[in-house]
């Protein structure tokens, strides 16, 4: 069974991103699953490695759109992709130092809380910016 579903709940309104955020949603579960399978430790290198590539493309994407459209929050949204980023680096730095412990359930939390509060959140935000300029 899924940890996450994705709802309309956690749509932005923009297509593209509500796109690009499914793909957080599928590598939670990817995670979930392997995790439940007892291959969390396995998993979570490429898992990492797929988060690093996907954060650091999407918030571009974001950010540029944003930056094109004159958003006047953009750079608060930008603060918050940097932290995530260097939070995602940062794990990743100890997992290939070879780190033992809870990784897969940090990574979990990580992930769901981005999912909850940045994309809830911070990008729900720019909807009706972005509505209003006609990305749909
Ligand atoms: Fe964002």
């Amino acid at each position: 069974m899924p940890l996450m579903e994705w709802s309309d709940q956690l749509s932005v309104g923009v297509g593209q991103f509500d796109r690009e955020h499914r793909v957080m949603v599928d590598m939670i579960n990817e995670l979930f699953d392997a995790v439940q399978a007892g291959r969390g430790r396995e998993a979570l290198g490429l898992v990492l490695d797929h988060l690093l590539d996907y954060t650091k493309t999407h918030m571009i994407k974001e950010e540029q759109i944003l930056e094109k459209h004159g958003y006047p929050d953009l750079a608060a949204h930008r603060l918050e992709h940097k932290a995530v980023g260097r939070q995602i680096l940062e794990i990743r730095q100890r997992y290939e130092a070879g780190a033992t412990g809870p990784m897969c359930m940090e990574v979990l939390t990580l992930m769901r809380k981005w999912l909850i509060e940045h994309i809830q959140g911070t990008d729900k935000q720019y909807q009706s910016f972005l509505n209003a300029r006609g990305l749909h």
